[in-house]
């Protein structure tokens, strides 16, 4: 793990770095931590320059306080990759509220991207029910603690297969989430519930777009990857069997092997 002291934006940033060539940024979701592109450092340095870093107020980055937002993630996240002195164009892969960001990057910075991977995410805002849900949310996590969303969340993070065969990756799903701040979980709450409708930017991107869904996702269900896929030009599908809302984690050999033939497409183009 290093950390970078991102001066202009207030705050330090923890991140992990593997390997080298064509930079592909990790972009973890909510709430949880880089940590989750474990078998992606381990599984893909040998094609690409991974980095995986913590958001504000995540993991093992400093705990600013909220309200945060997608774009001013997003600017955490060109800032980041200014530090590090990264002028060409790279791959941004956001999982659920990763997703949201890249969205938001995409918007802000599409000048810097050669390809996007957007895994278990959607497009769509939150809708009223969701925004009321996301307060709730906040008033307990601010009663009870972190733990509260931990345990709100675990049952649905991963595909029941999961669950019943691999209780160590629960557990450390578990670990990863209890982890985070009360900020991070606060400041979180706030970016999702206000996040944009972002189905107007589907048309916009001219981009190589590989989307990655797992196949038994219970928090955002199959069909929303297929409806980003009908309206992304030219995207990829690829369903990731055996997985649930953290498709990287729970099948990485199919989500890596898809990654793969991904950036191998793509590097021809993008090499100098
Ligand atoms: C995530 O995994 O980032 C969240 O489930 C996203 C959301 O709640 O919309």
């Amino acid at each position: 793990m290093t950390t970078l002291n991102l001066l202009q934006r207030g705050f330090s940033m923890a991140y992990s770095e593997a390997g080298r060539g064509l930079p592909l940024l990790l972009i973890h979701g909510y709430p949880l931590n880089r940590r989750m592109w474990a078998p992606q450092l381990l599984g893909l340095a040998d094609i690409a320059r991974l980095l995986a870093p913590d958001l504000r107020g995540h993991g093992e980055s400093q705990a600013v306080p909220g309200p945060y937002n997608m774009d001013m993630f997003a600017d955490d996240l060109a800032a980041f990759l200014d530090a590090l002195g990264i002028r060409q164009k790279i791959v941004l892969c956001g999982l659920s509220m990763g997703g949201y960001i890249a969205f938001a990057f995409y918007r802000k910075y599409a000048a810097r991207l050669a390809g996007l991977i957007l895994t278990a995410t959607r497009a769509a805002a939150d809708t009223p029910q969701a925004r009321l849900a996301r307060d709730q949310s906040a008033e307990l996590a601010r009663q009870q603690g972190v733990n509260v969303i931990v345990d709100a969340m675990l049952p649905k993070l991963v595909a029941p297969a999961t669950s019943k065969n691999c209780p160590e990756l629960v557990e450390q799903a578990r670990q990863m989430m209890a982890a985070s701040s009360l900020e991070a979980i606060l400041g979180d709450l706030v970016a999702l519930k206000e996040r944009p409708d972002s189905i107007p930017t589907l048309s916009e991107i001219h981009l190589p777009t590989l989307l990655l869904p797992g196949a038994d996702d219970q928090i955002i269900p199959l069909q929303e990857a297929q409806a980003l896929h009908a309206a992304i030009h030219g995207s990829v599908l690829k369903v990731i069997p055996d997985a649930g809302h953290l498709p990287n984690l729970e099948n990485p050999a199919a989500f890596n092997a898809a990654v793969r033939i991904f950036l191998n497409r793509l590097k021809p183009a993008e090499e100098p």
